[in-house]
């Protein structure tokens, strides 16, 4: 590329490199290892979910990628992350946050003793764009519950509104990347079919995601491309519809009884090496 491409690409801030590249990431907690060089990326304008059992290193990677891995006792040993081509790697937590990647953790963790709108409101401390209230105003517009509570102590939400204002807080950053770990956690059917469809009203505005789930169900119906993970390594890897079809994906993660023979990956017998779908 001609330096005065780059220099234009500089200018207007527009780049090739997709929006998120983790590059062969090594993690650990001291000595033992989570993460065992992983790659993979999320485009501009796309949703990517990571799927695998429990332990399987999706949070640890999710850490990784917001910085929060050192309040765990752990760290990225190896690789690098970029947000649309620039390292993000070893930067401070609130500095990623800053950079526009914005997390919804595992577990939610709310501030019970606070109101819905000083919760949101703690969305936005580390955001680098103006235009918070306007904003807090859409979040209100996405959820609209979450304005007619907003004085109430966010304790005393249901499940389902935690879960909404945990993403209510994290939209509240102004993010480009949203990272969502188990949105549908311990919720409802009913609960997590609408919240899902307002996530896909929040990609229509333009906000890339990256979502880790154990309900392989709901995240393929949402994510265009999929990334399995067990025991530190990606071990398969498609376009949703393709691993929906995957009959080891029916089988260890639909739920779906096939006569196939016996090839779940659990067992290790044919996904040690890594598989891939072009499309
Ligand atoms: N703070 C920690 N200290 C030590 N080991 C950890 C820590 N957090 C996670 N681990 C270990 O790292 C591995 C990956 O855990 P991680 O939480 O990333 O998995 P996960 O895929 O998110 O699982 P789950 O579906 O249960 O949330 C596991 O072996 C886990 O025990
Ligand atoms: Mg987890």
């Amino acid at each position: 590329m001609s330096s005065a491409t780059e220099q234009a690409r500089e200018a207007t801030g527009t780049t090739d490199a997709p929006l998120l590249a983790v590059e062969n990431v090594e993690v650990r907690y001291g000595v033992s290892l989570a993460v065992r060089g992983v790659s993979f990326e999320v485009p501009e304008n796309g949703a990517v979910a990571l799927l695998g059992p429990n332990g399987a290193g999706k949070t640890s990677l999710i850490r990784a990628i917001s910085g929060l891995l050192d309040v765990h006792h752990g760290a990225v040993r190896n690789g690098d992350i970029r947000l649309a081509g620039r390292s993000i790697r070893g930067l401070r937590a609130d500095k990623i946050v800053s950079a526009g990647v914005a997390q919804v953790p595992e577990g939610r963790l709310i501030f019970g003793a606070l109101s819905v709108e000083e919760n949101l409101r703690v969305g936005s401390s580390a955001r680098k764009t103006p235009g918070a209230d306007d904003t807090l105003a859409q979040v209100y517009d996405l959820f609209p519950v979450l304005g007619e509570r907003r004085a109430r102590q966010a304790g005393w939400l249901s499940g389902g509104e935690q879960q909404m204002l945990a993403i209510g807080r994290a939209l509240m950053a102004g993010p480009r990347l949203l990272l969502l770990d188990e949105v549908s956690l311990g919720l409802a059917p009913k609960v997590i079919e609408d919240i899902f469809e307002r996530l896909a009203g929040v990609r229509r505005l333009g906000t890339s995601m990256l979502l880790v789930e154990q309900n392989a169900r709901v995240a393929l119906g949402f994510a265009d491309y999929g990334y399995i993970l067990e025991s530190g390594r990606i071990v398969l890897e498609g376009p949703s519809a393709k691993l929906r079809d995957d009959e080891a994906v029916r089988r260890s993660y639909l739920g779906i009884r096939t006569d196939a023979a016996d090839h779940g990956f659990a067992q290790g017998k044919h996904y040690r090496r890594r598989r891939r779908w072009l499309s």
